[in-house]
């Protein structure tokens, strides 16, 4: 069922005549026009489609409209809003941690969350944030340069 849904996304309020149940990811991408958070494989298990709500990771593909609406969100785009990139974003270009760059978005937003959650992270809590971040192209090796960099 449609009906109007306030959606605070980078920091600006949107109404939007969109259905309950959408998922999250299909209106920022559809409706906002926000591409950096990817879709992947539509069901909360590739991270490709990540942002941040309430400073948190979320899986946009698995967040209904409904359920995000009130909460600020922040997408990838949003980490560079003031037209500075996050360190994480920097981080990840000097280290070239990408080969396609598909899940990218979704691991510079997890290293983004677990900065929020912890100052200071040591090498087993980066990979622990991002042990249900899939890369298949078998970059990892870069991008756990690109996120202890971003930590260090
Ligand atoms: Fe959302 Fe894969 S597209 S987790």
């Amino acid at each position: 069922e449609r009906h109007m849904i306030e959606l605070t996304v980078n920091g600006r309020r949107h109404r939007l005549d969109v259905p309950g149940d959408a998922p999250l990811l299909h209106v920022l991408r559809n409706d906002l026009a926000l591409r950096g958070p990817k879709y992947g494989c539509g069901l909360g298990e590739c991270g490709a489609c990540a942002v941040l709500i309430e400073g948190r990771v979320a899986r946009a593909c698995a967040v209904s409209c409904a359920a995000a609406e009130g909460r600020p969100i922040v997408t990838l785009e949003g980490l560079a809003a003031d037209g500075r990139l996050d360190p994480v974003q920097e981080a990840f270009i000097v280290e070239q941690g990408a080969q396609c760059g598909y899940c990218l978005n979704g691991m510079i937003i997890t290293i983004r969350a677990l900065l929020n959650a912890t100052p200071a992270p040591d090498e087993a809590a980066i990979r622990h944030a991002l042990r249900y971040s899939l890369c298949r192209c078998g970059t990892h090796v870069e991008i756990l340069r690109a996120a202890r960099r971003a930590c260090g």
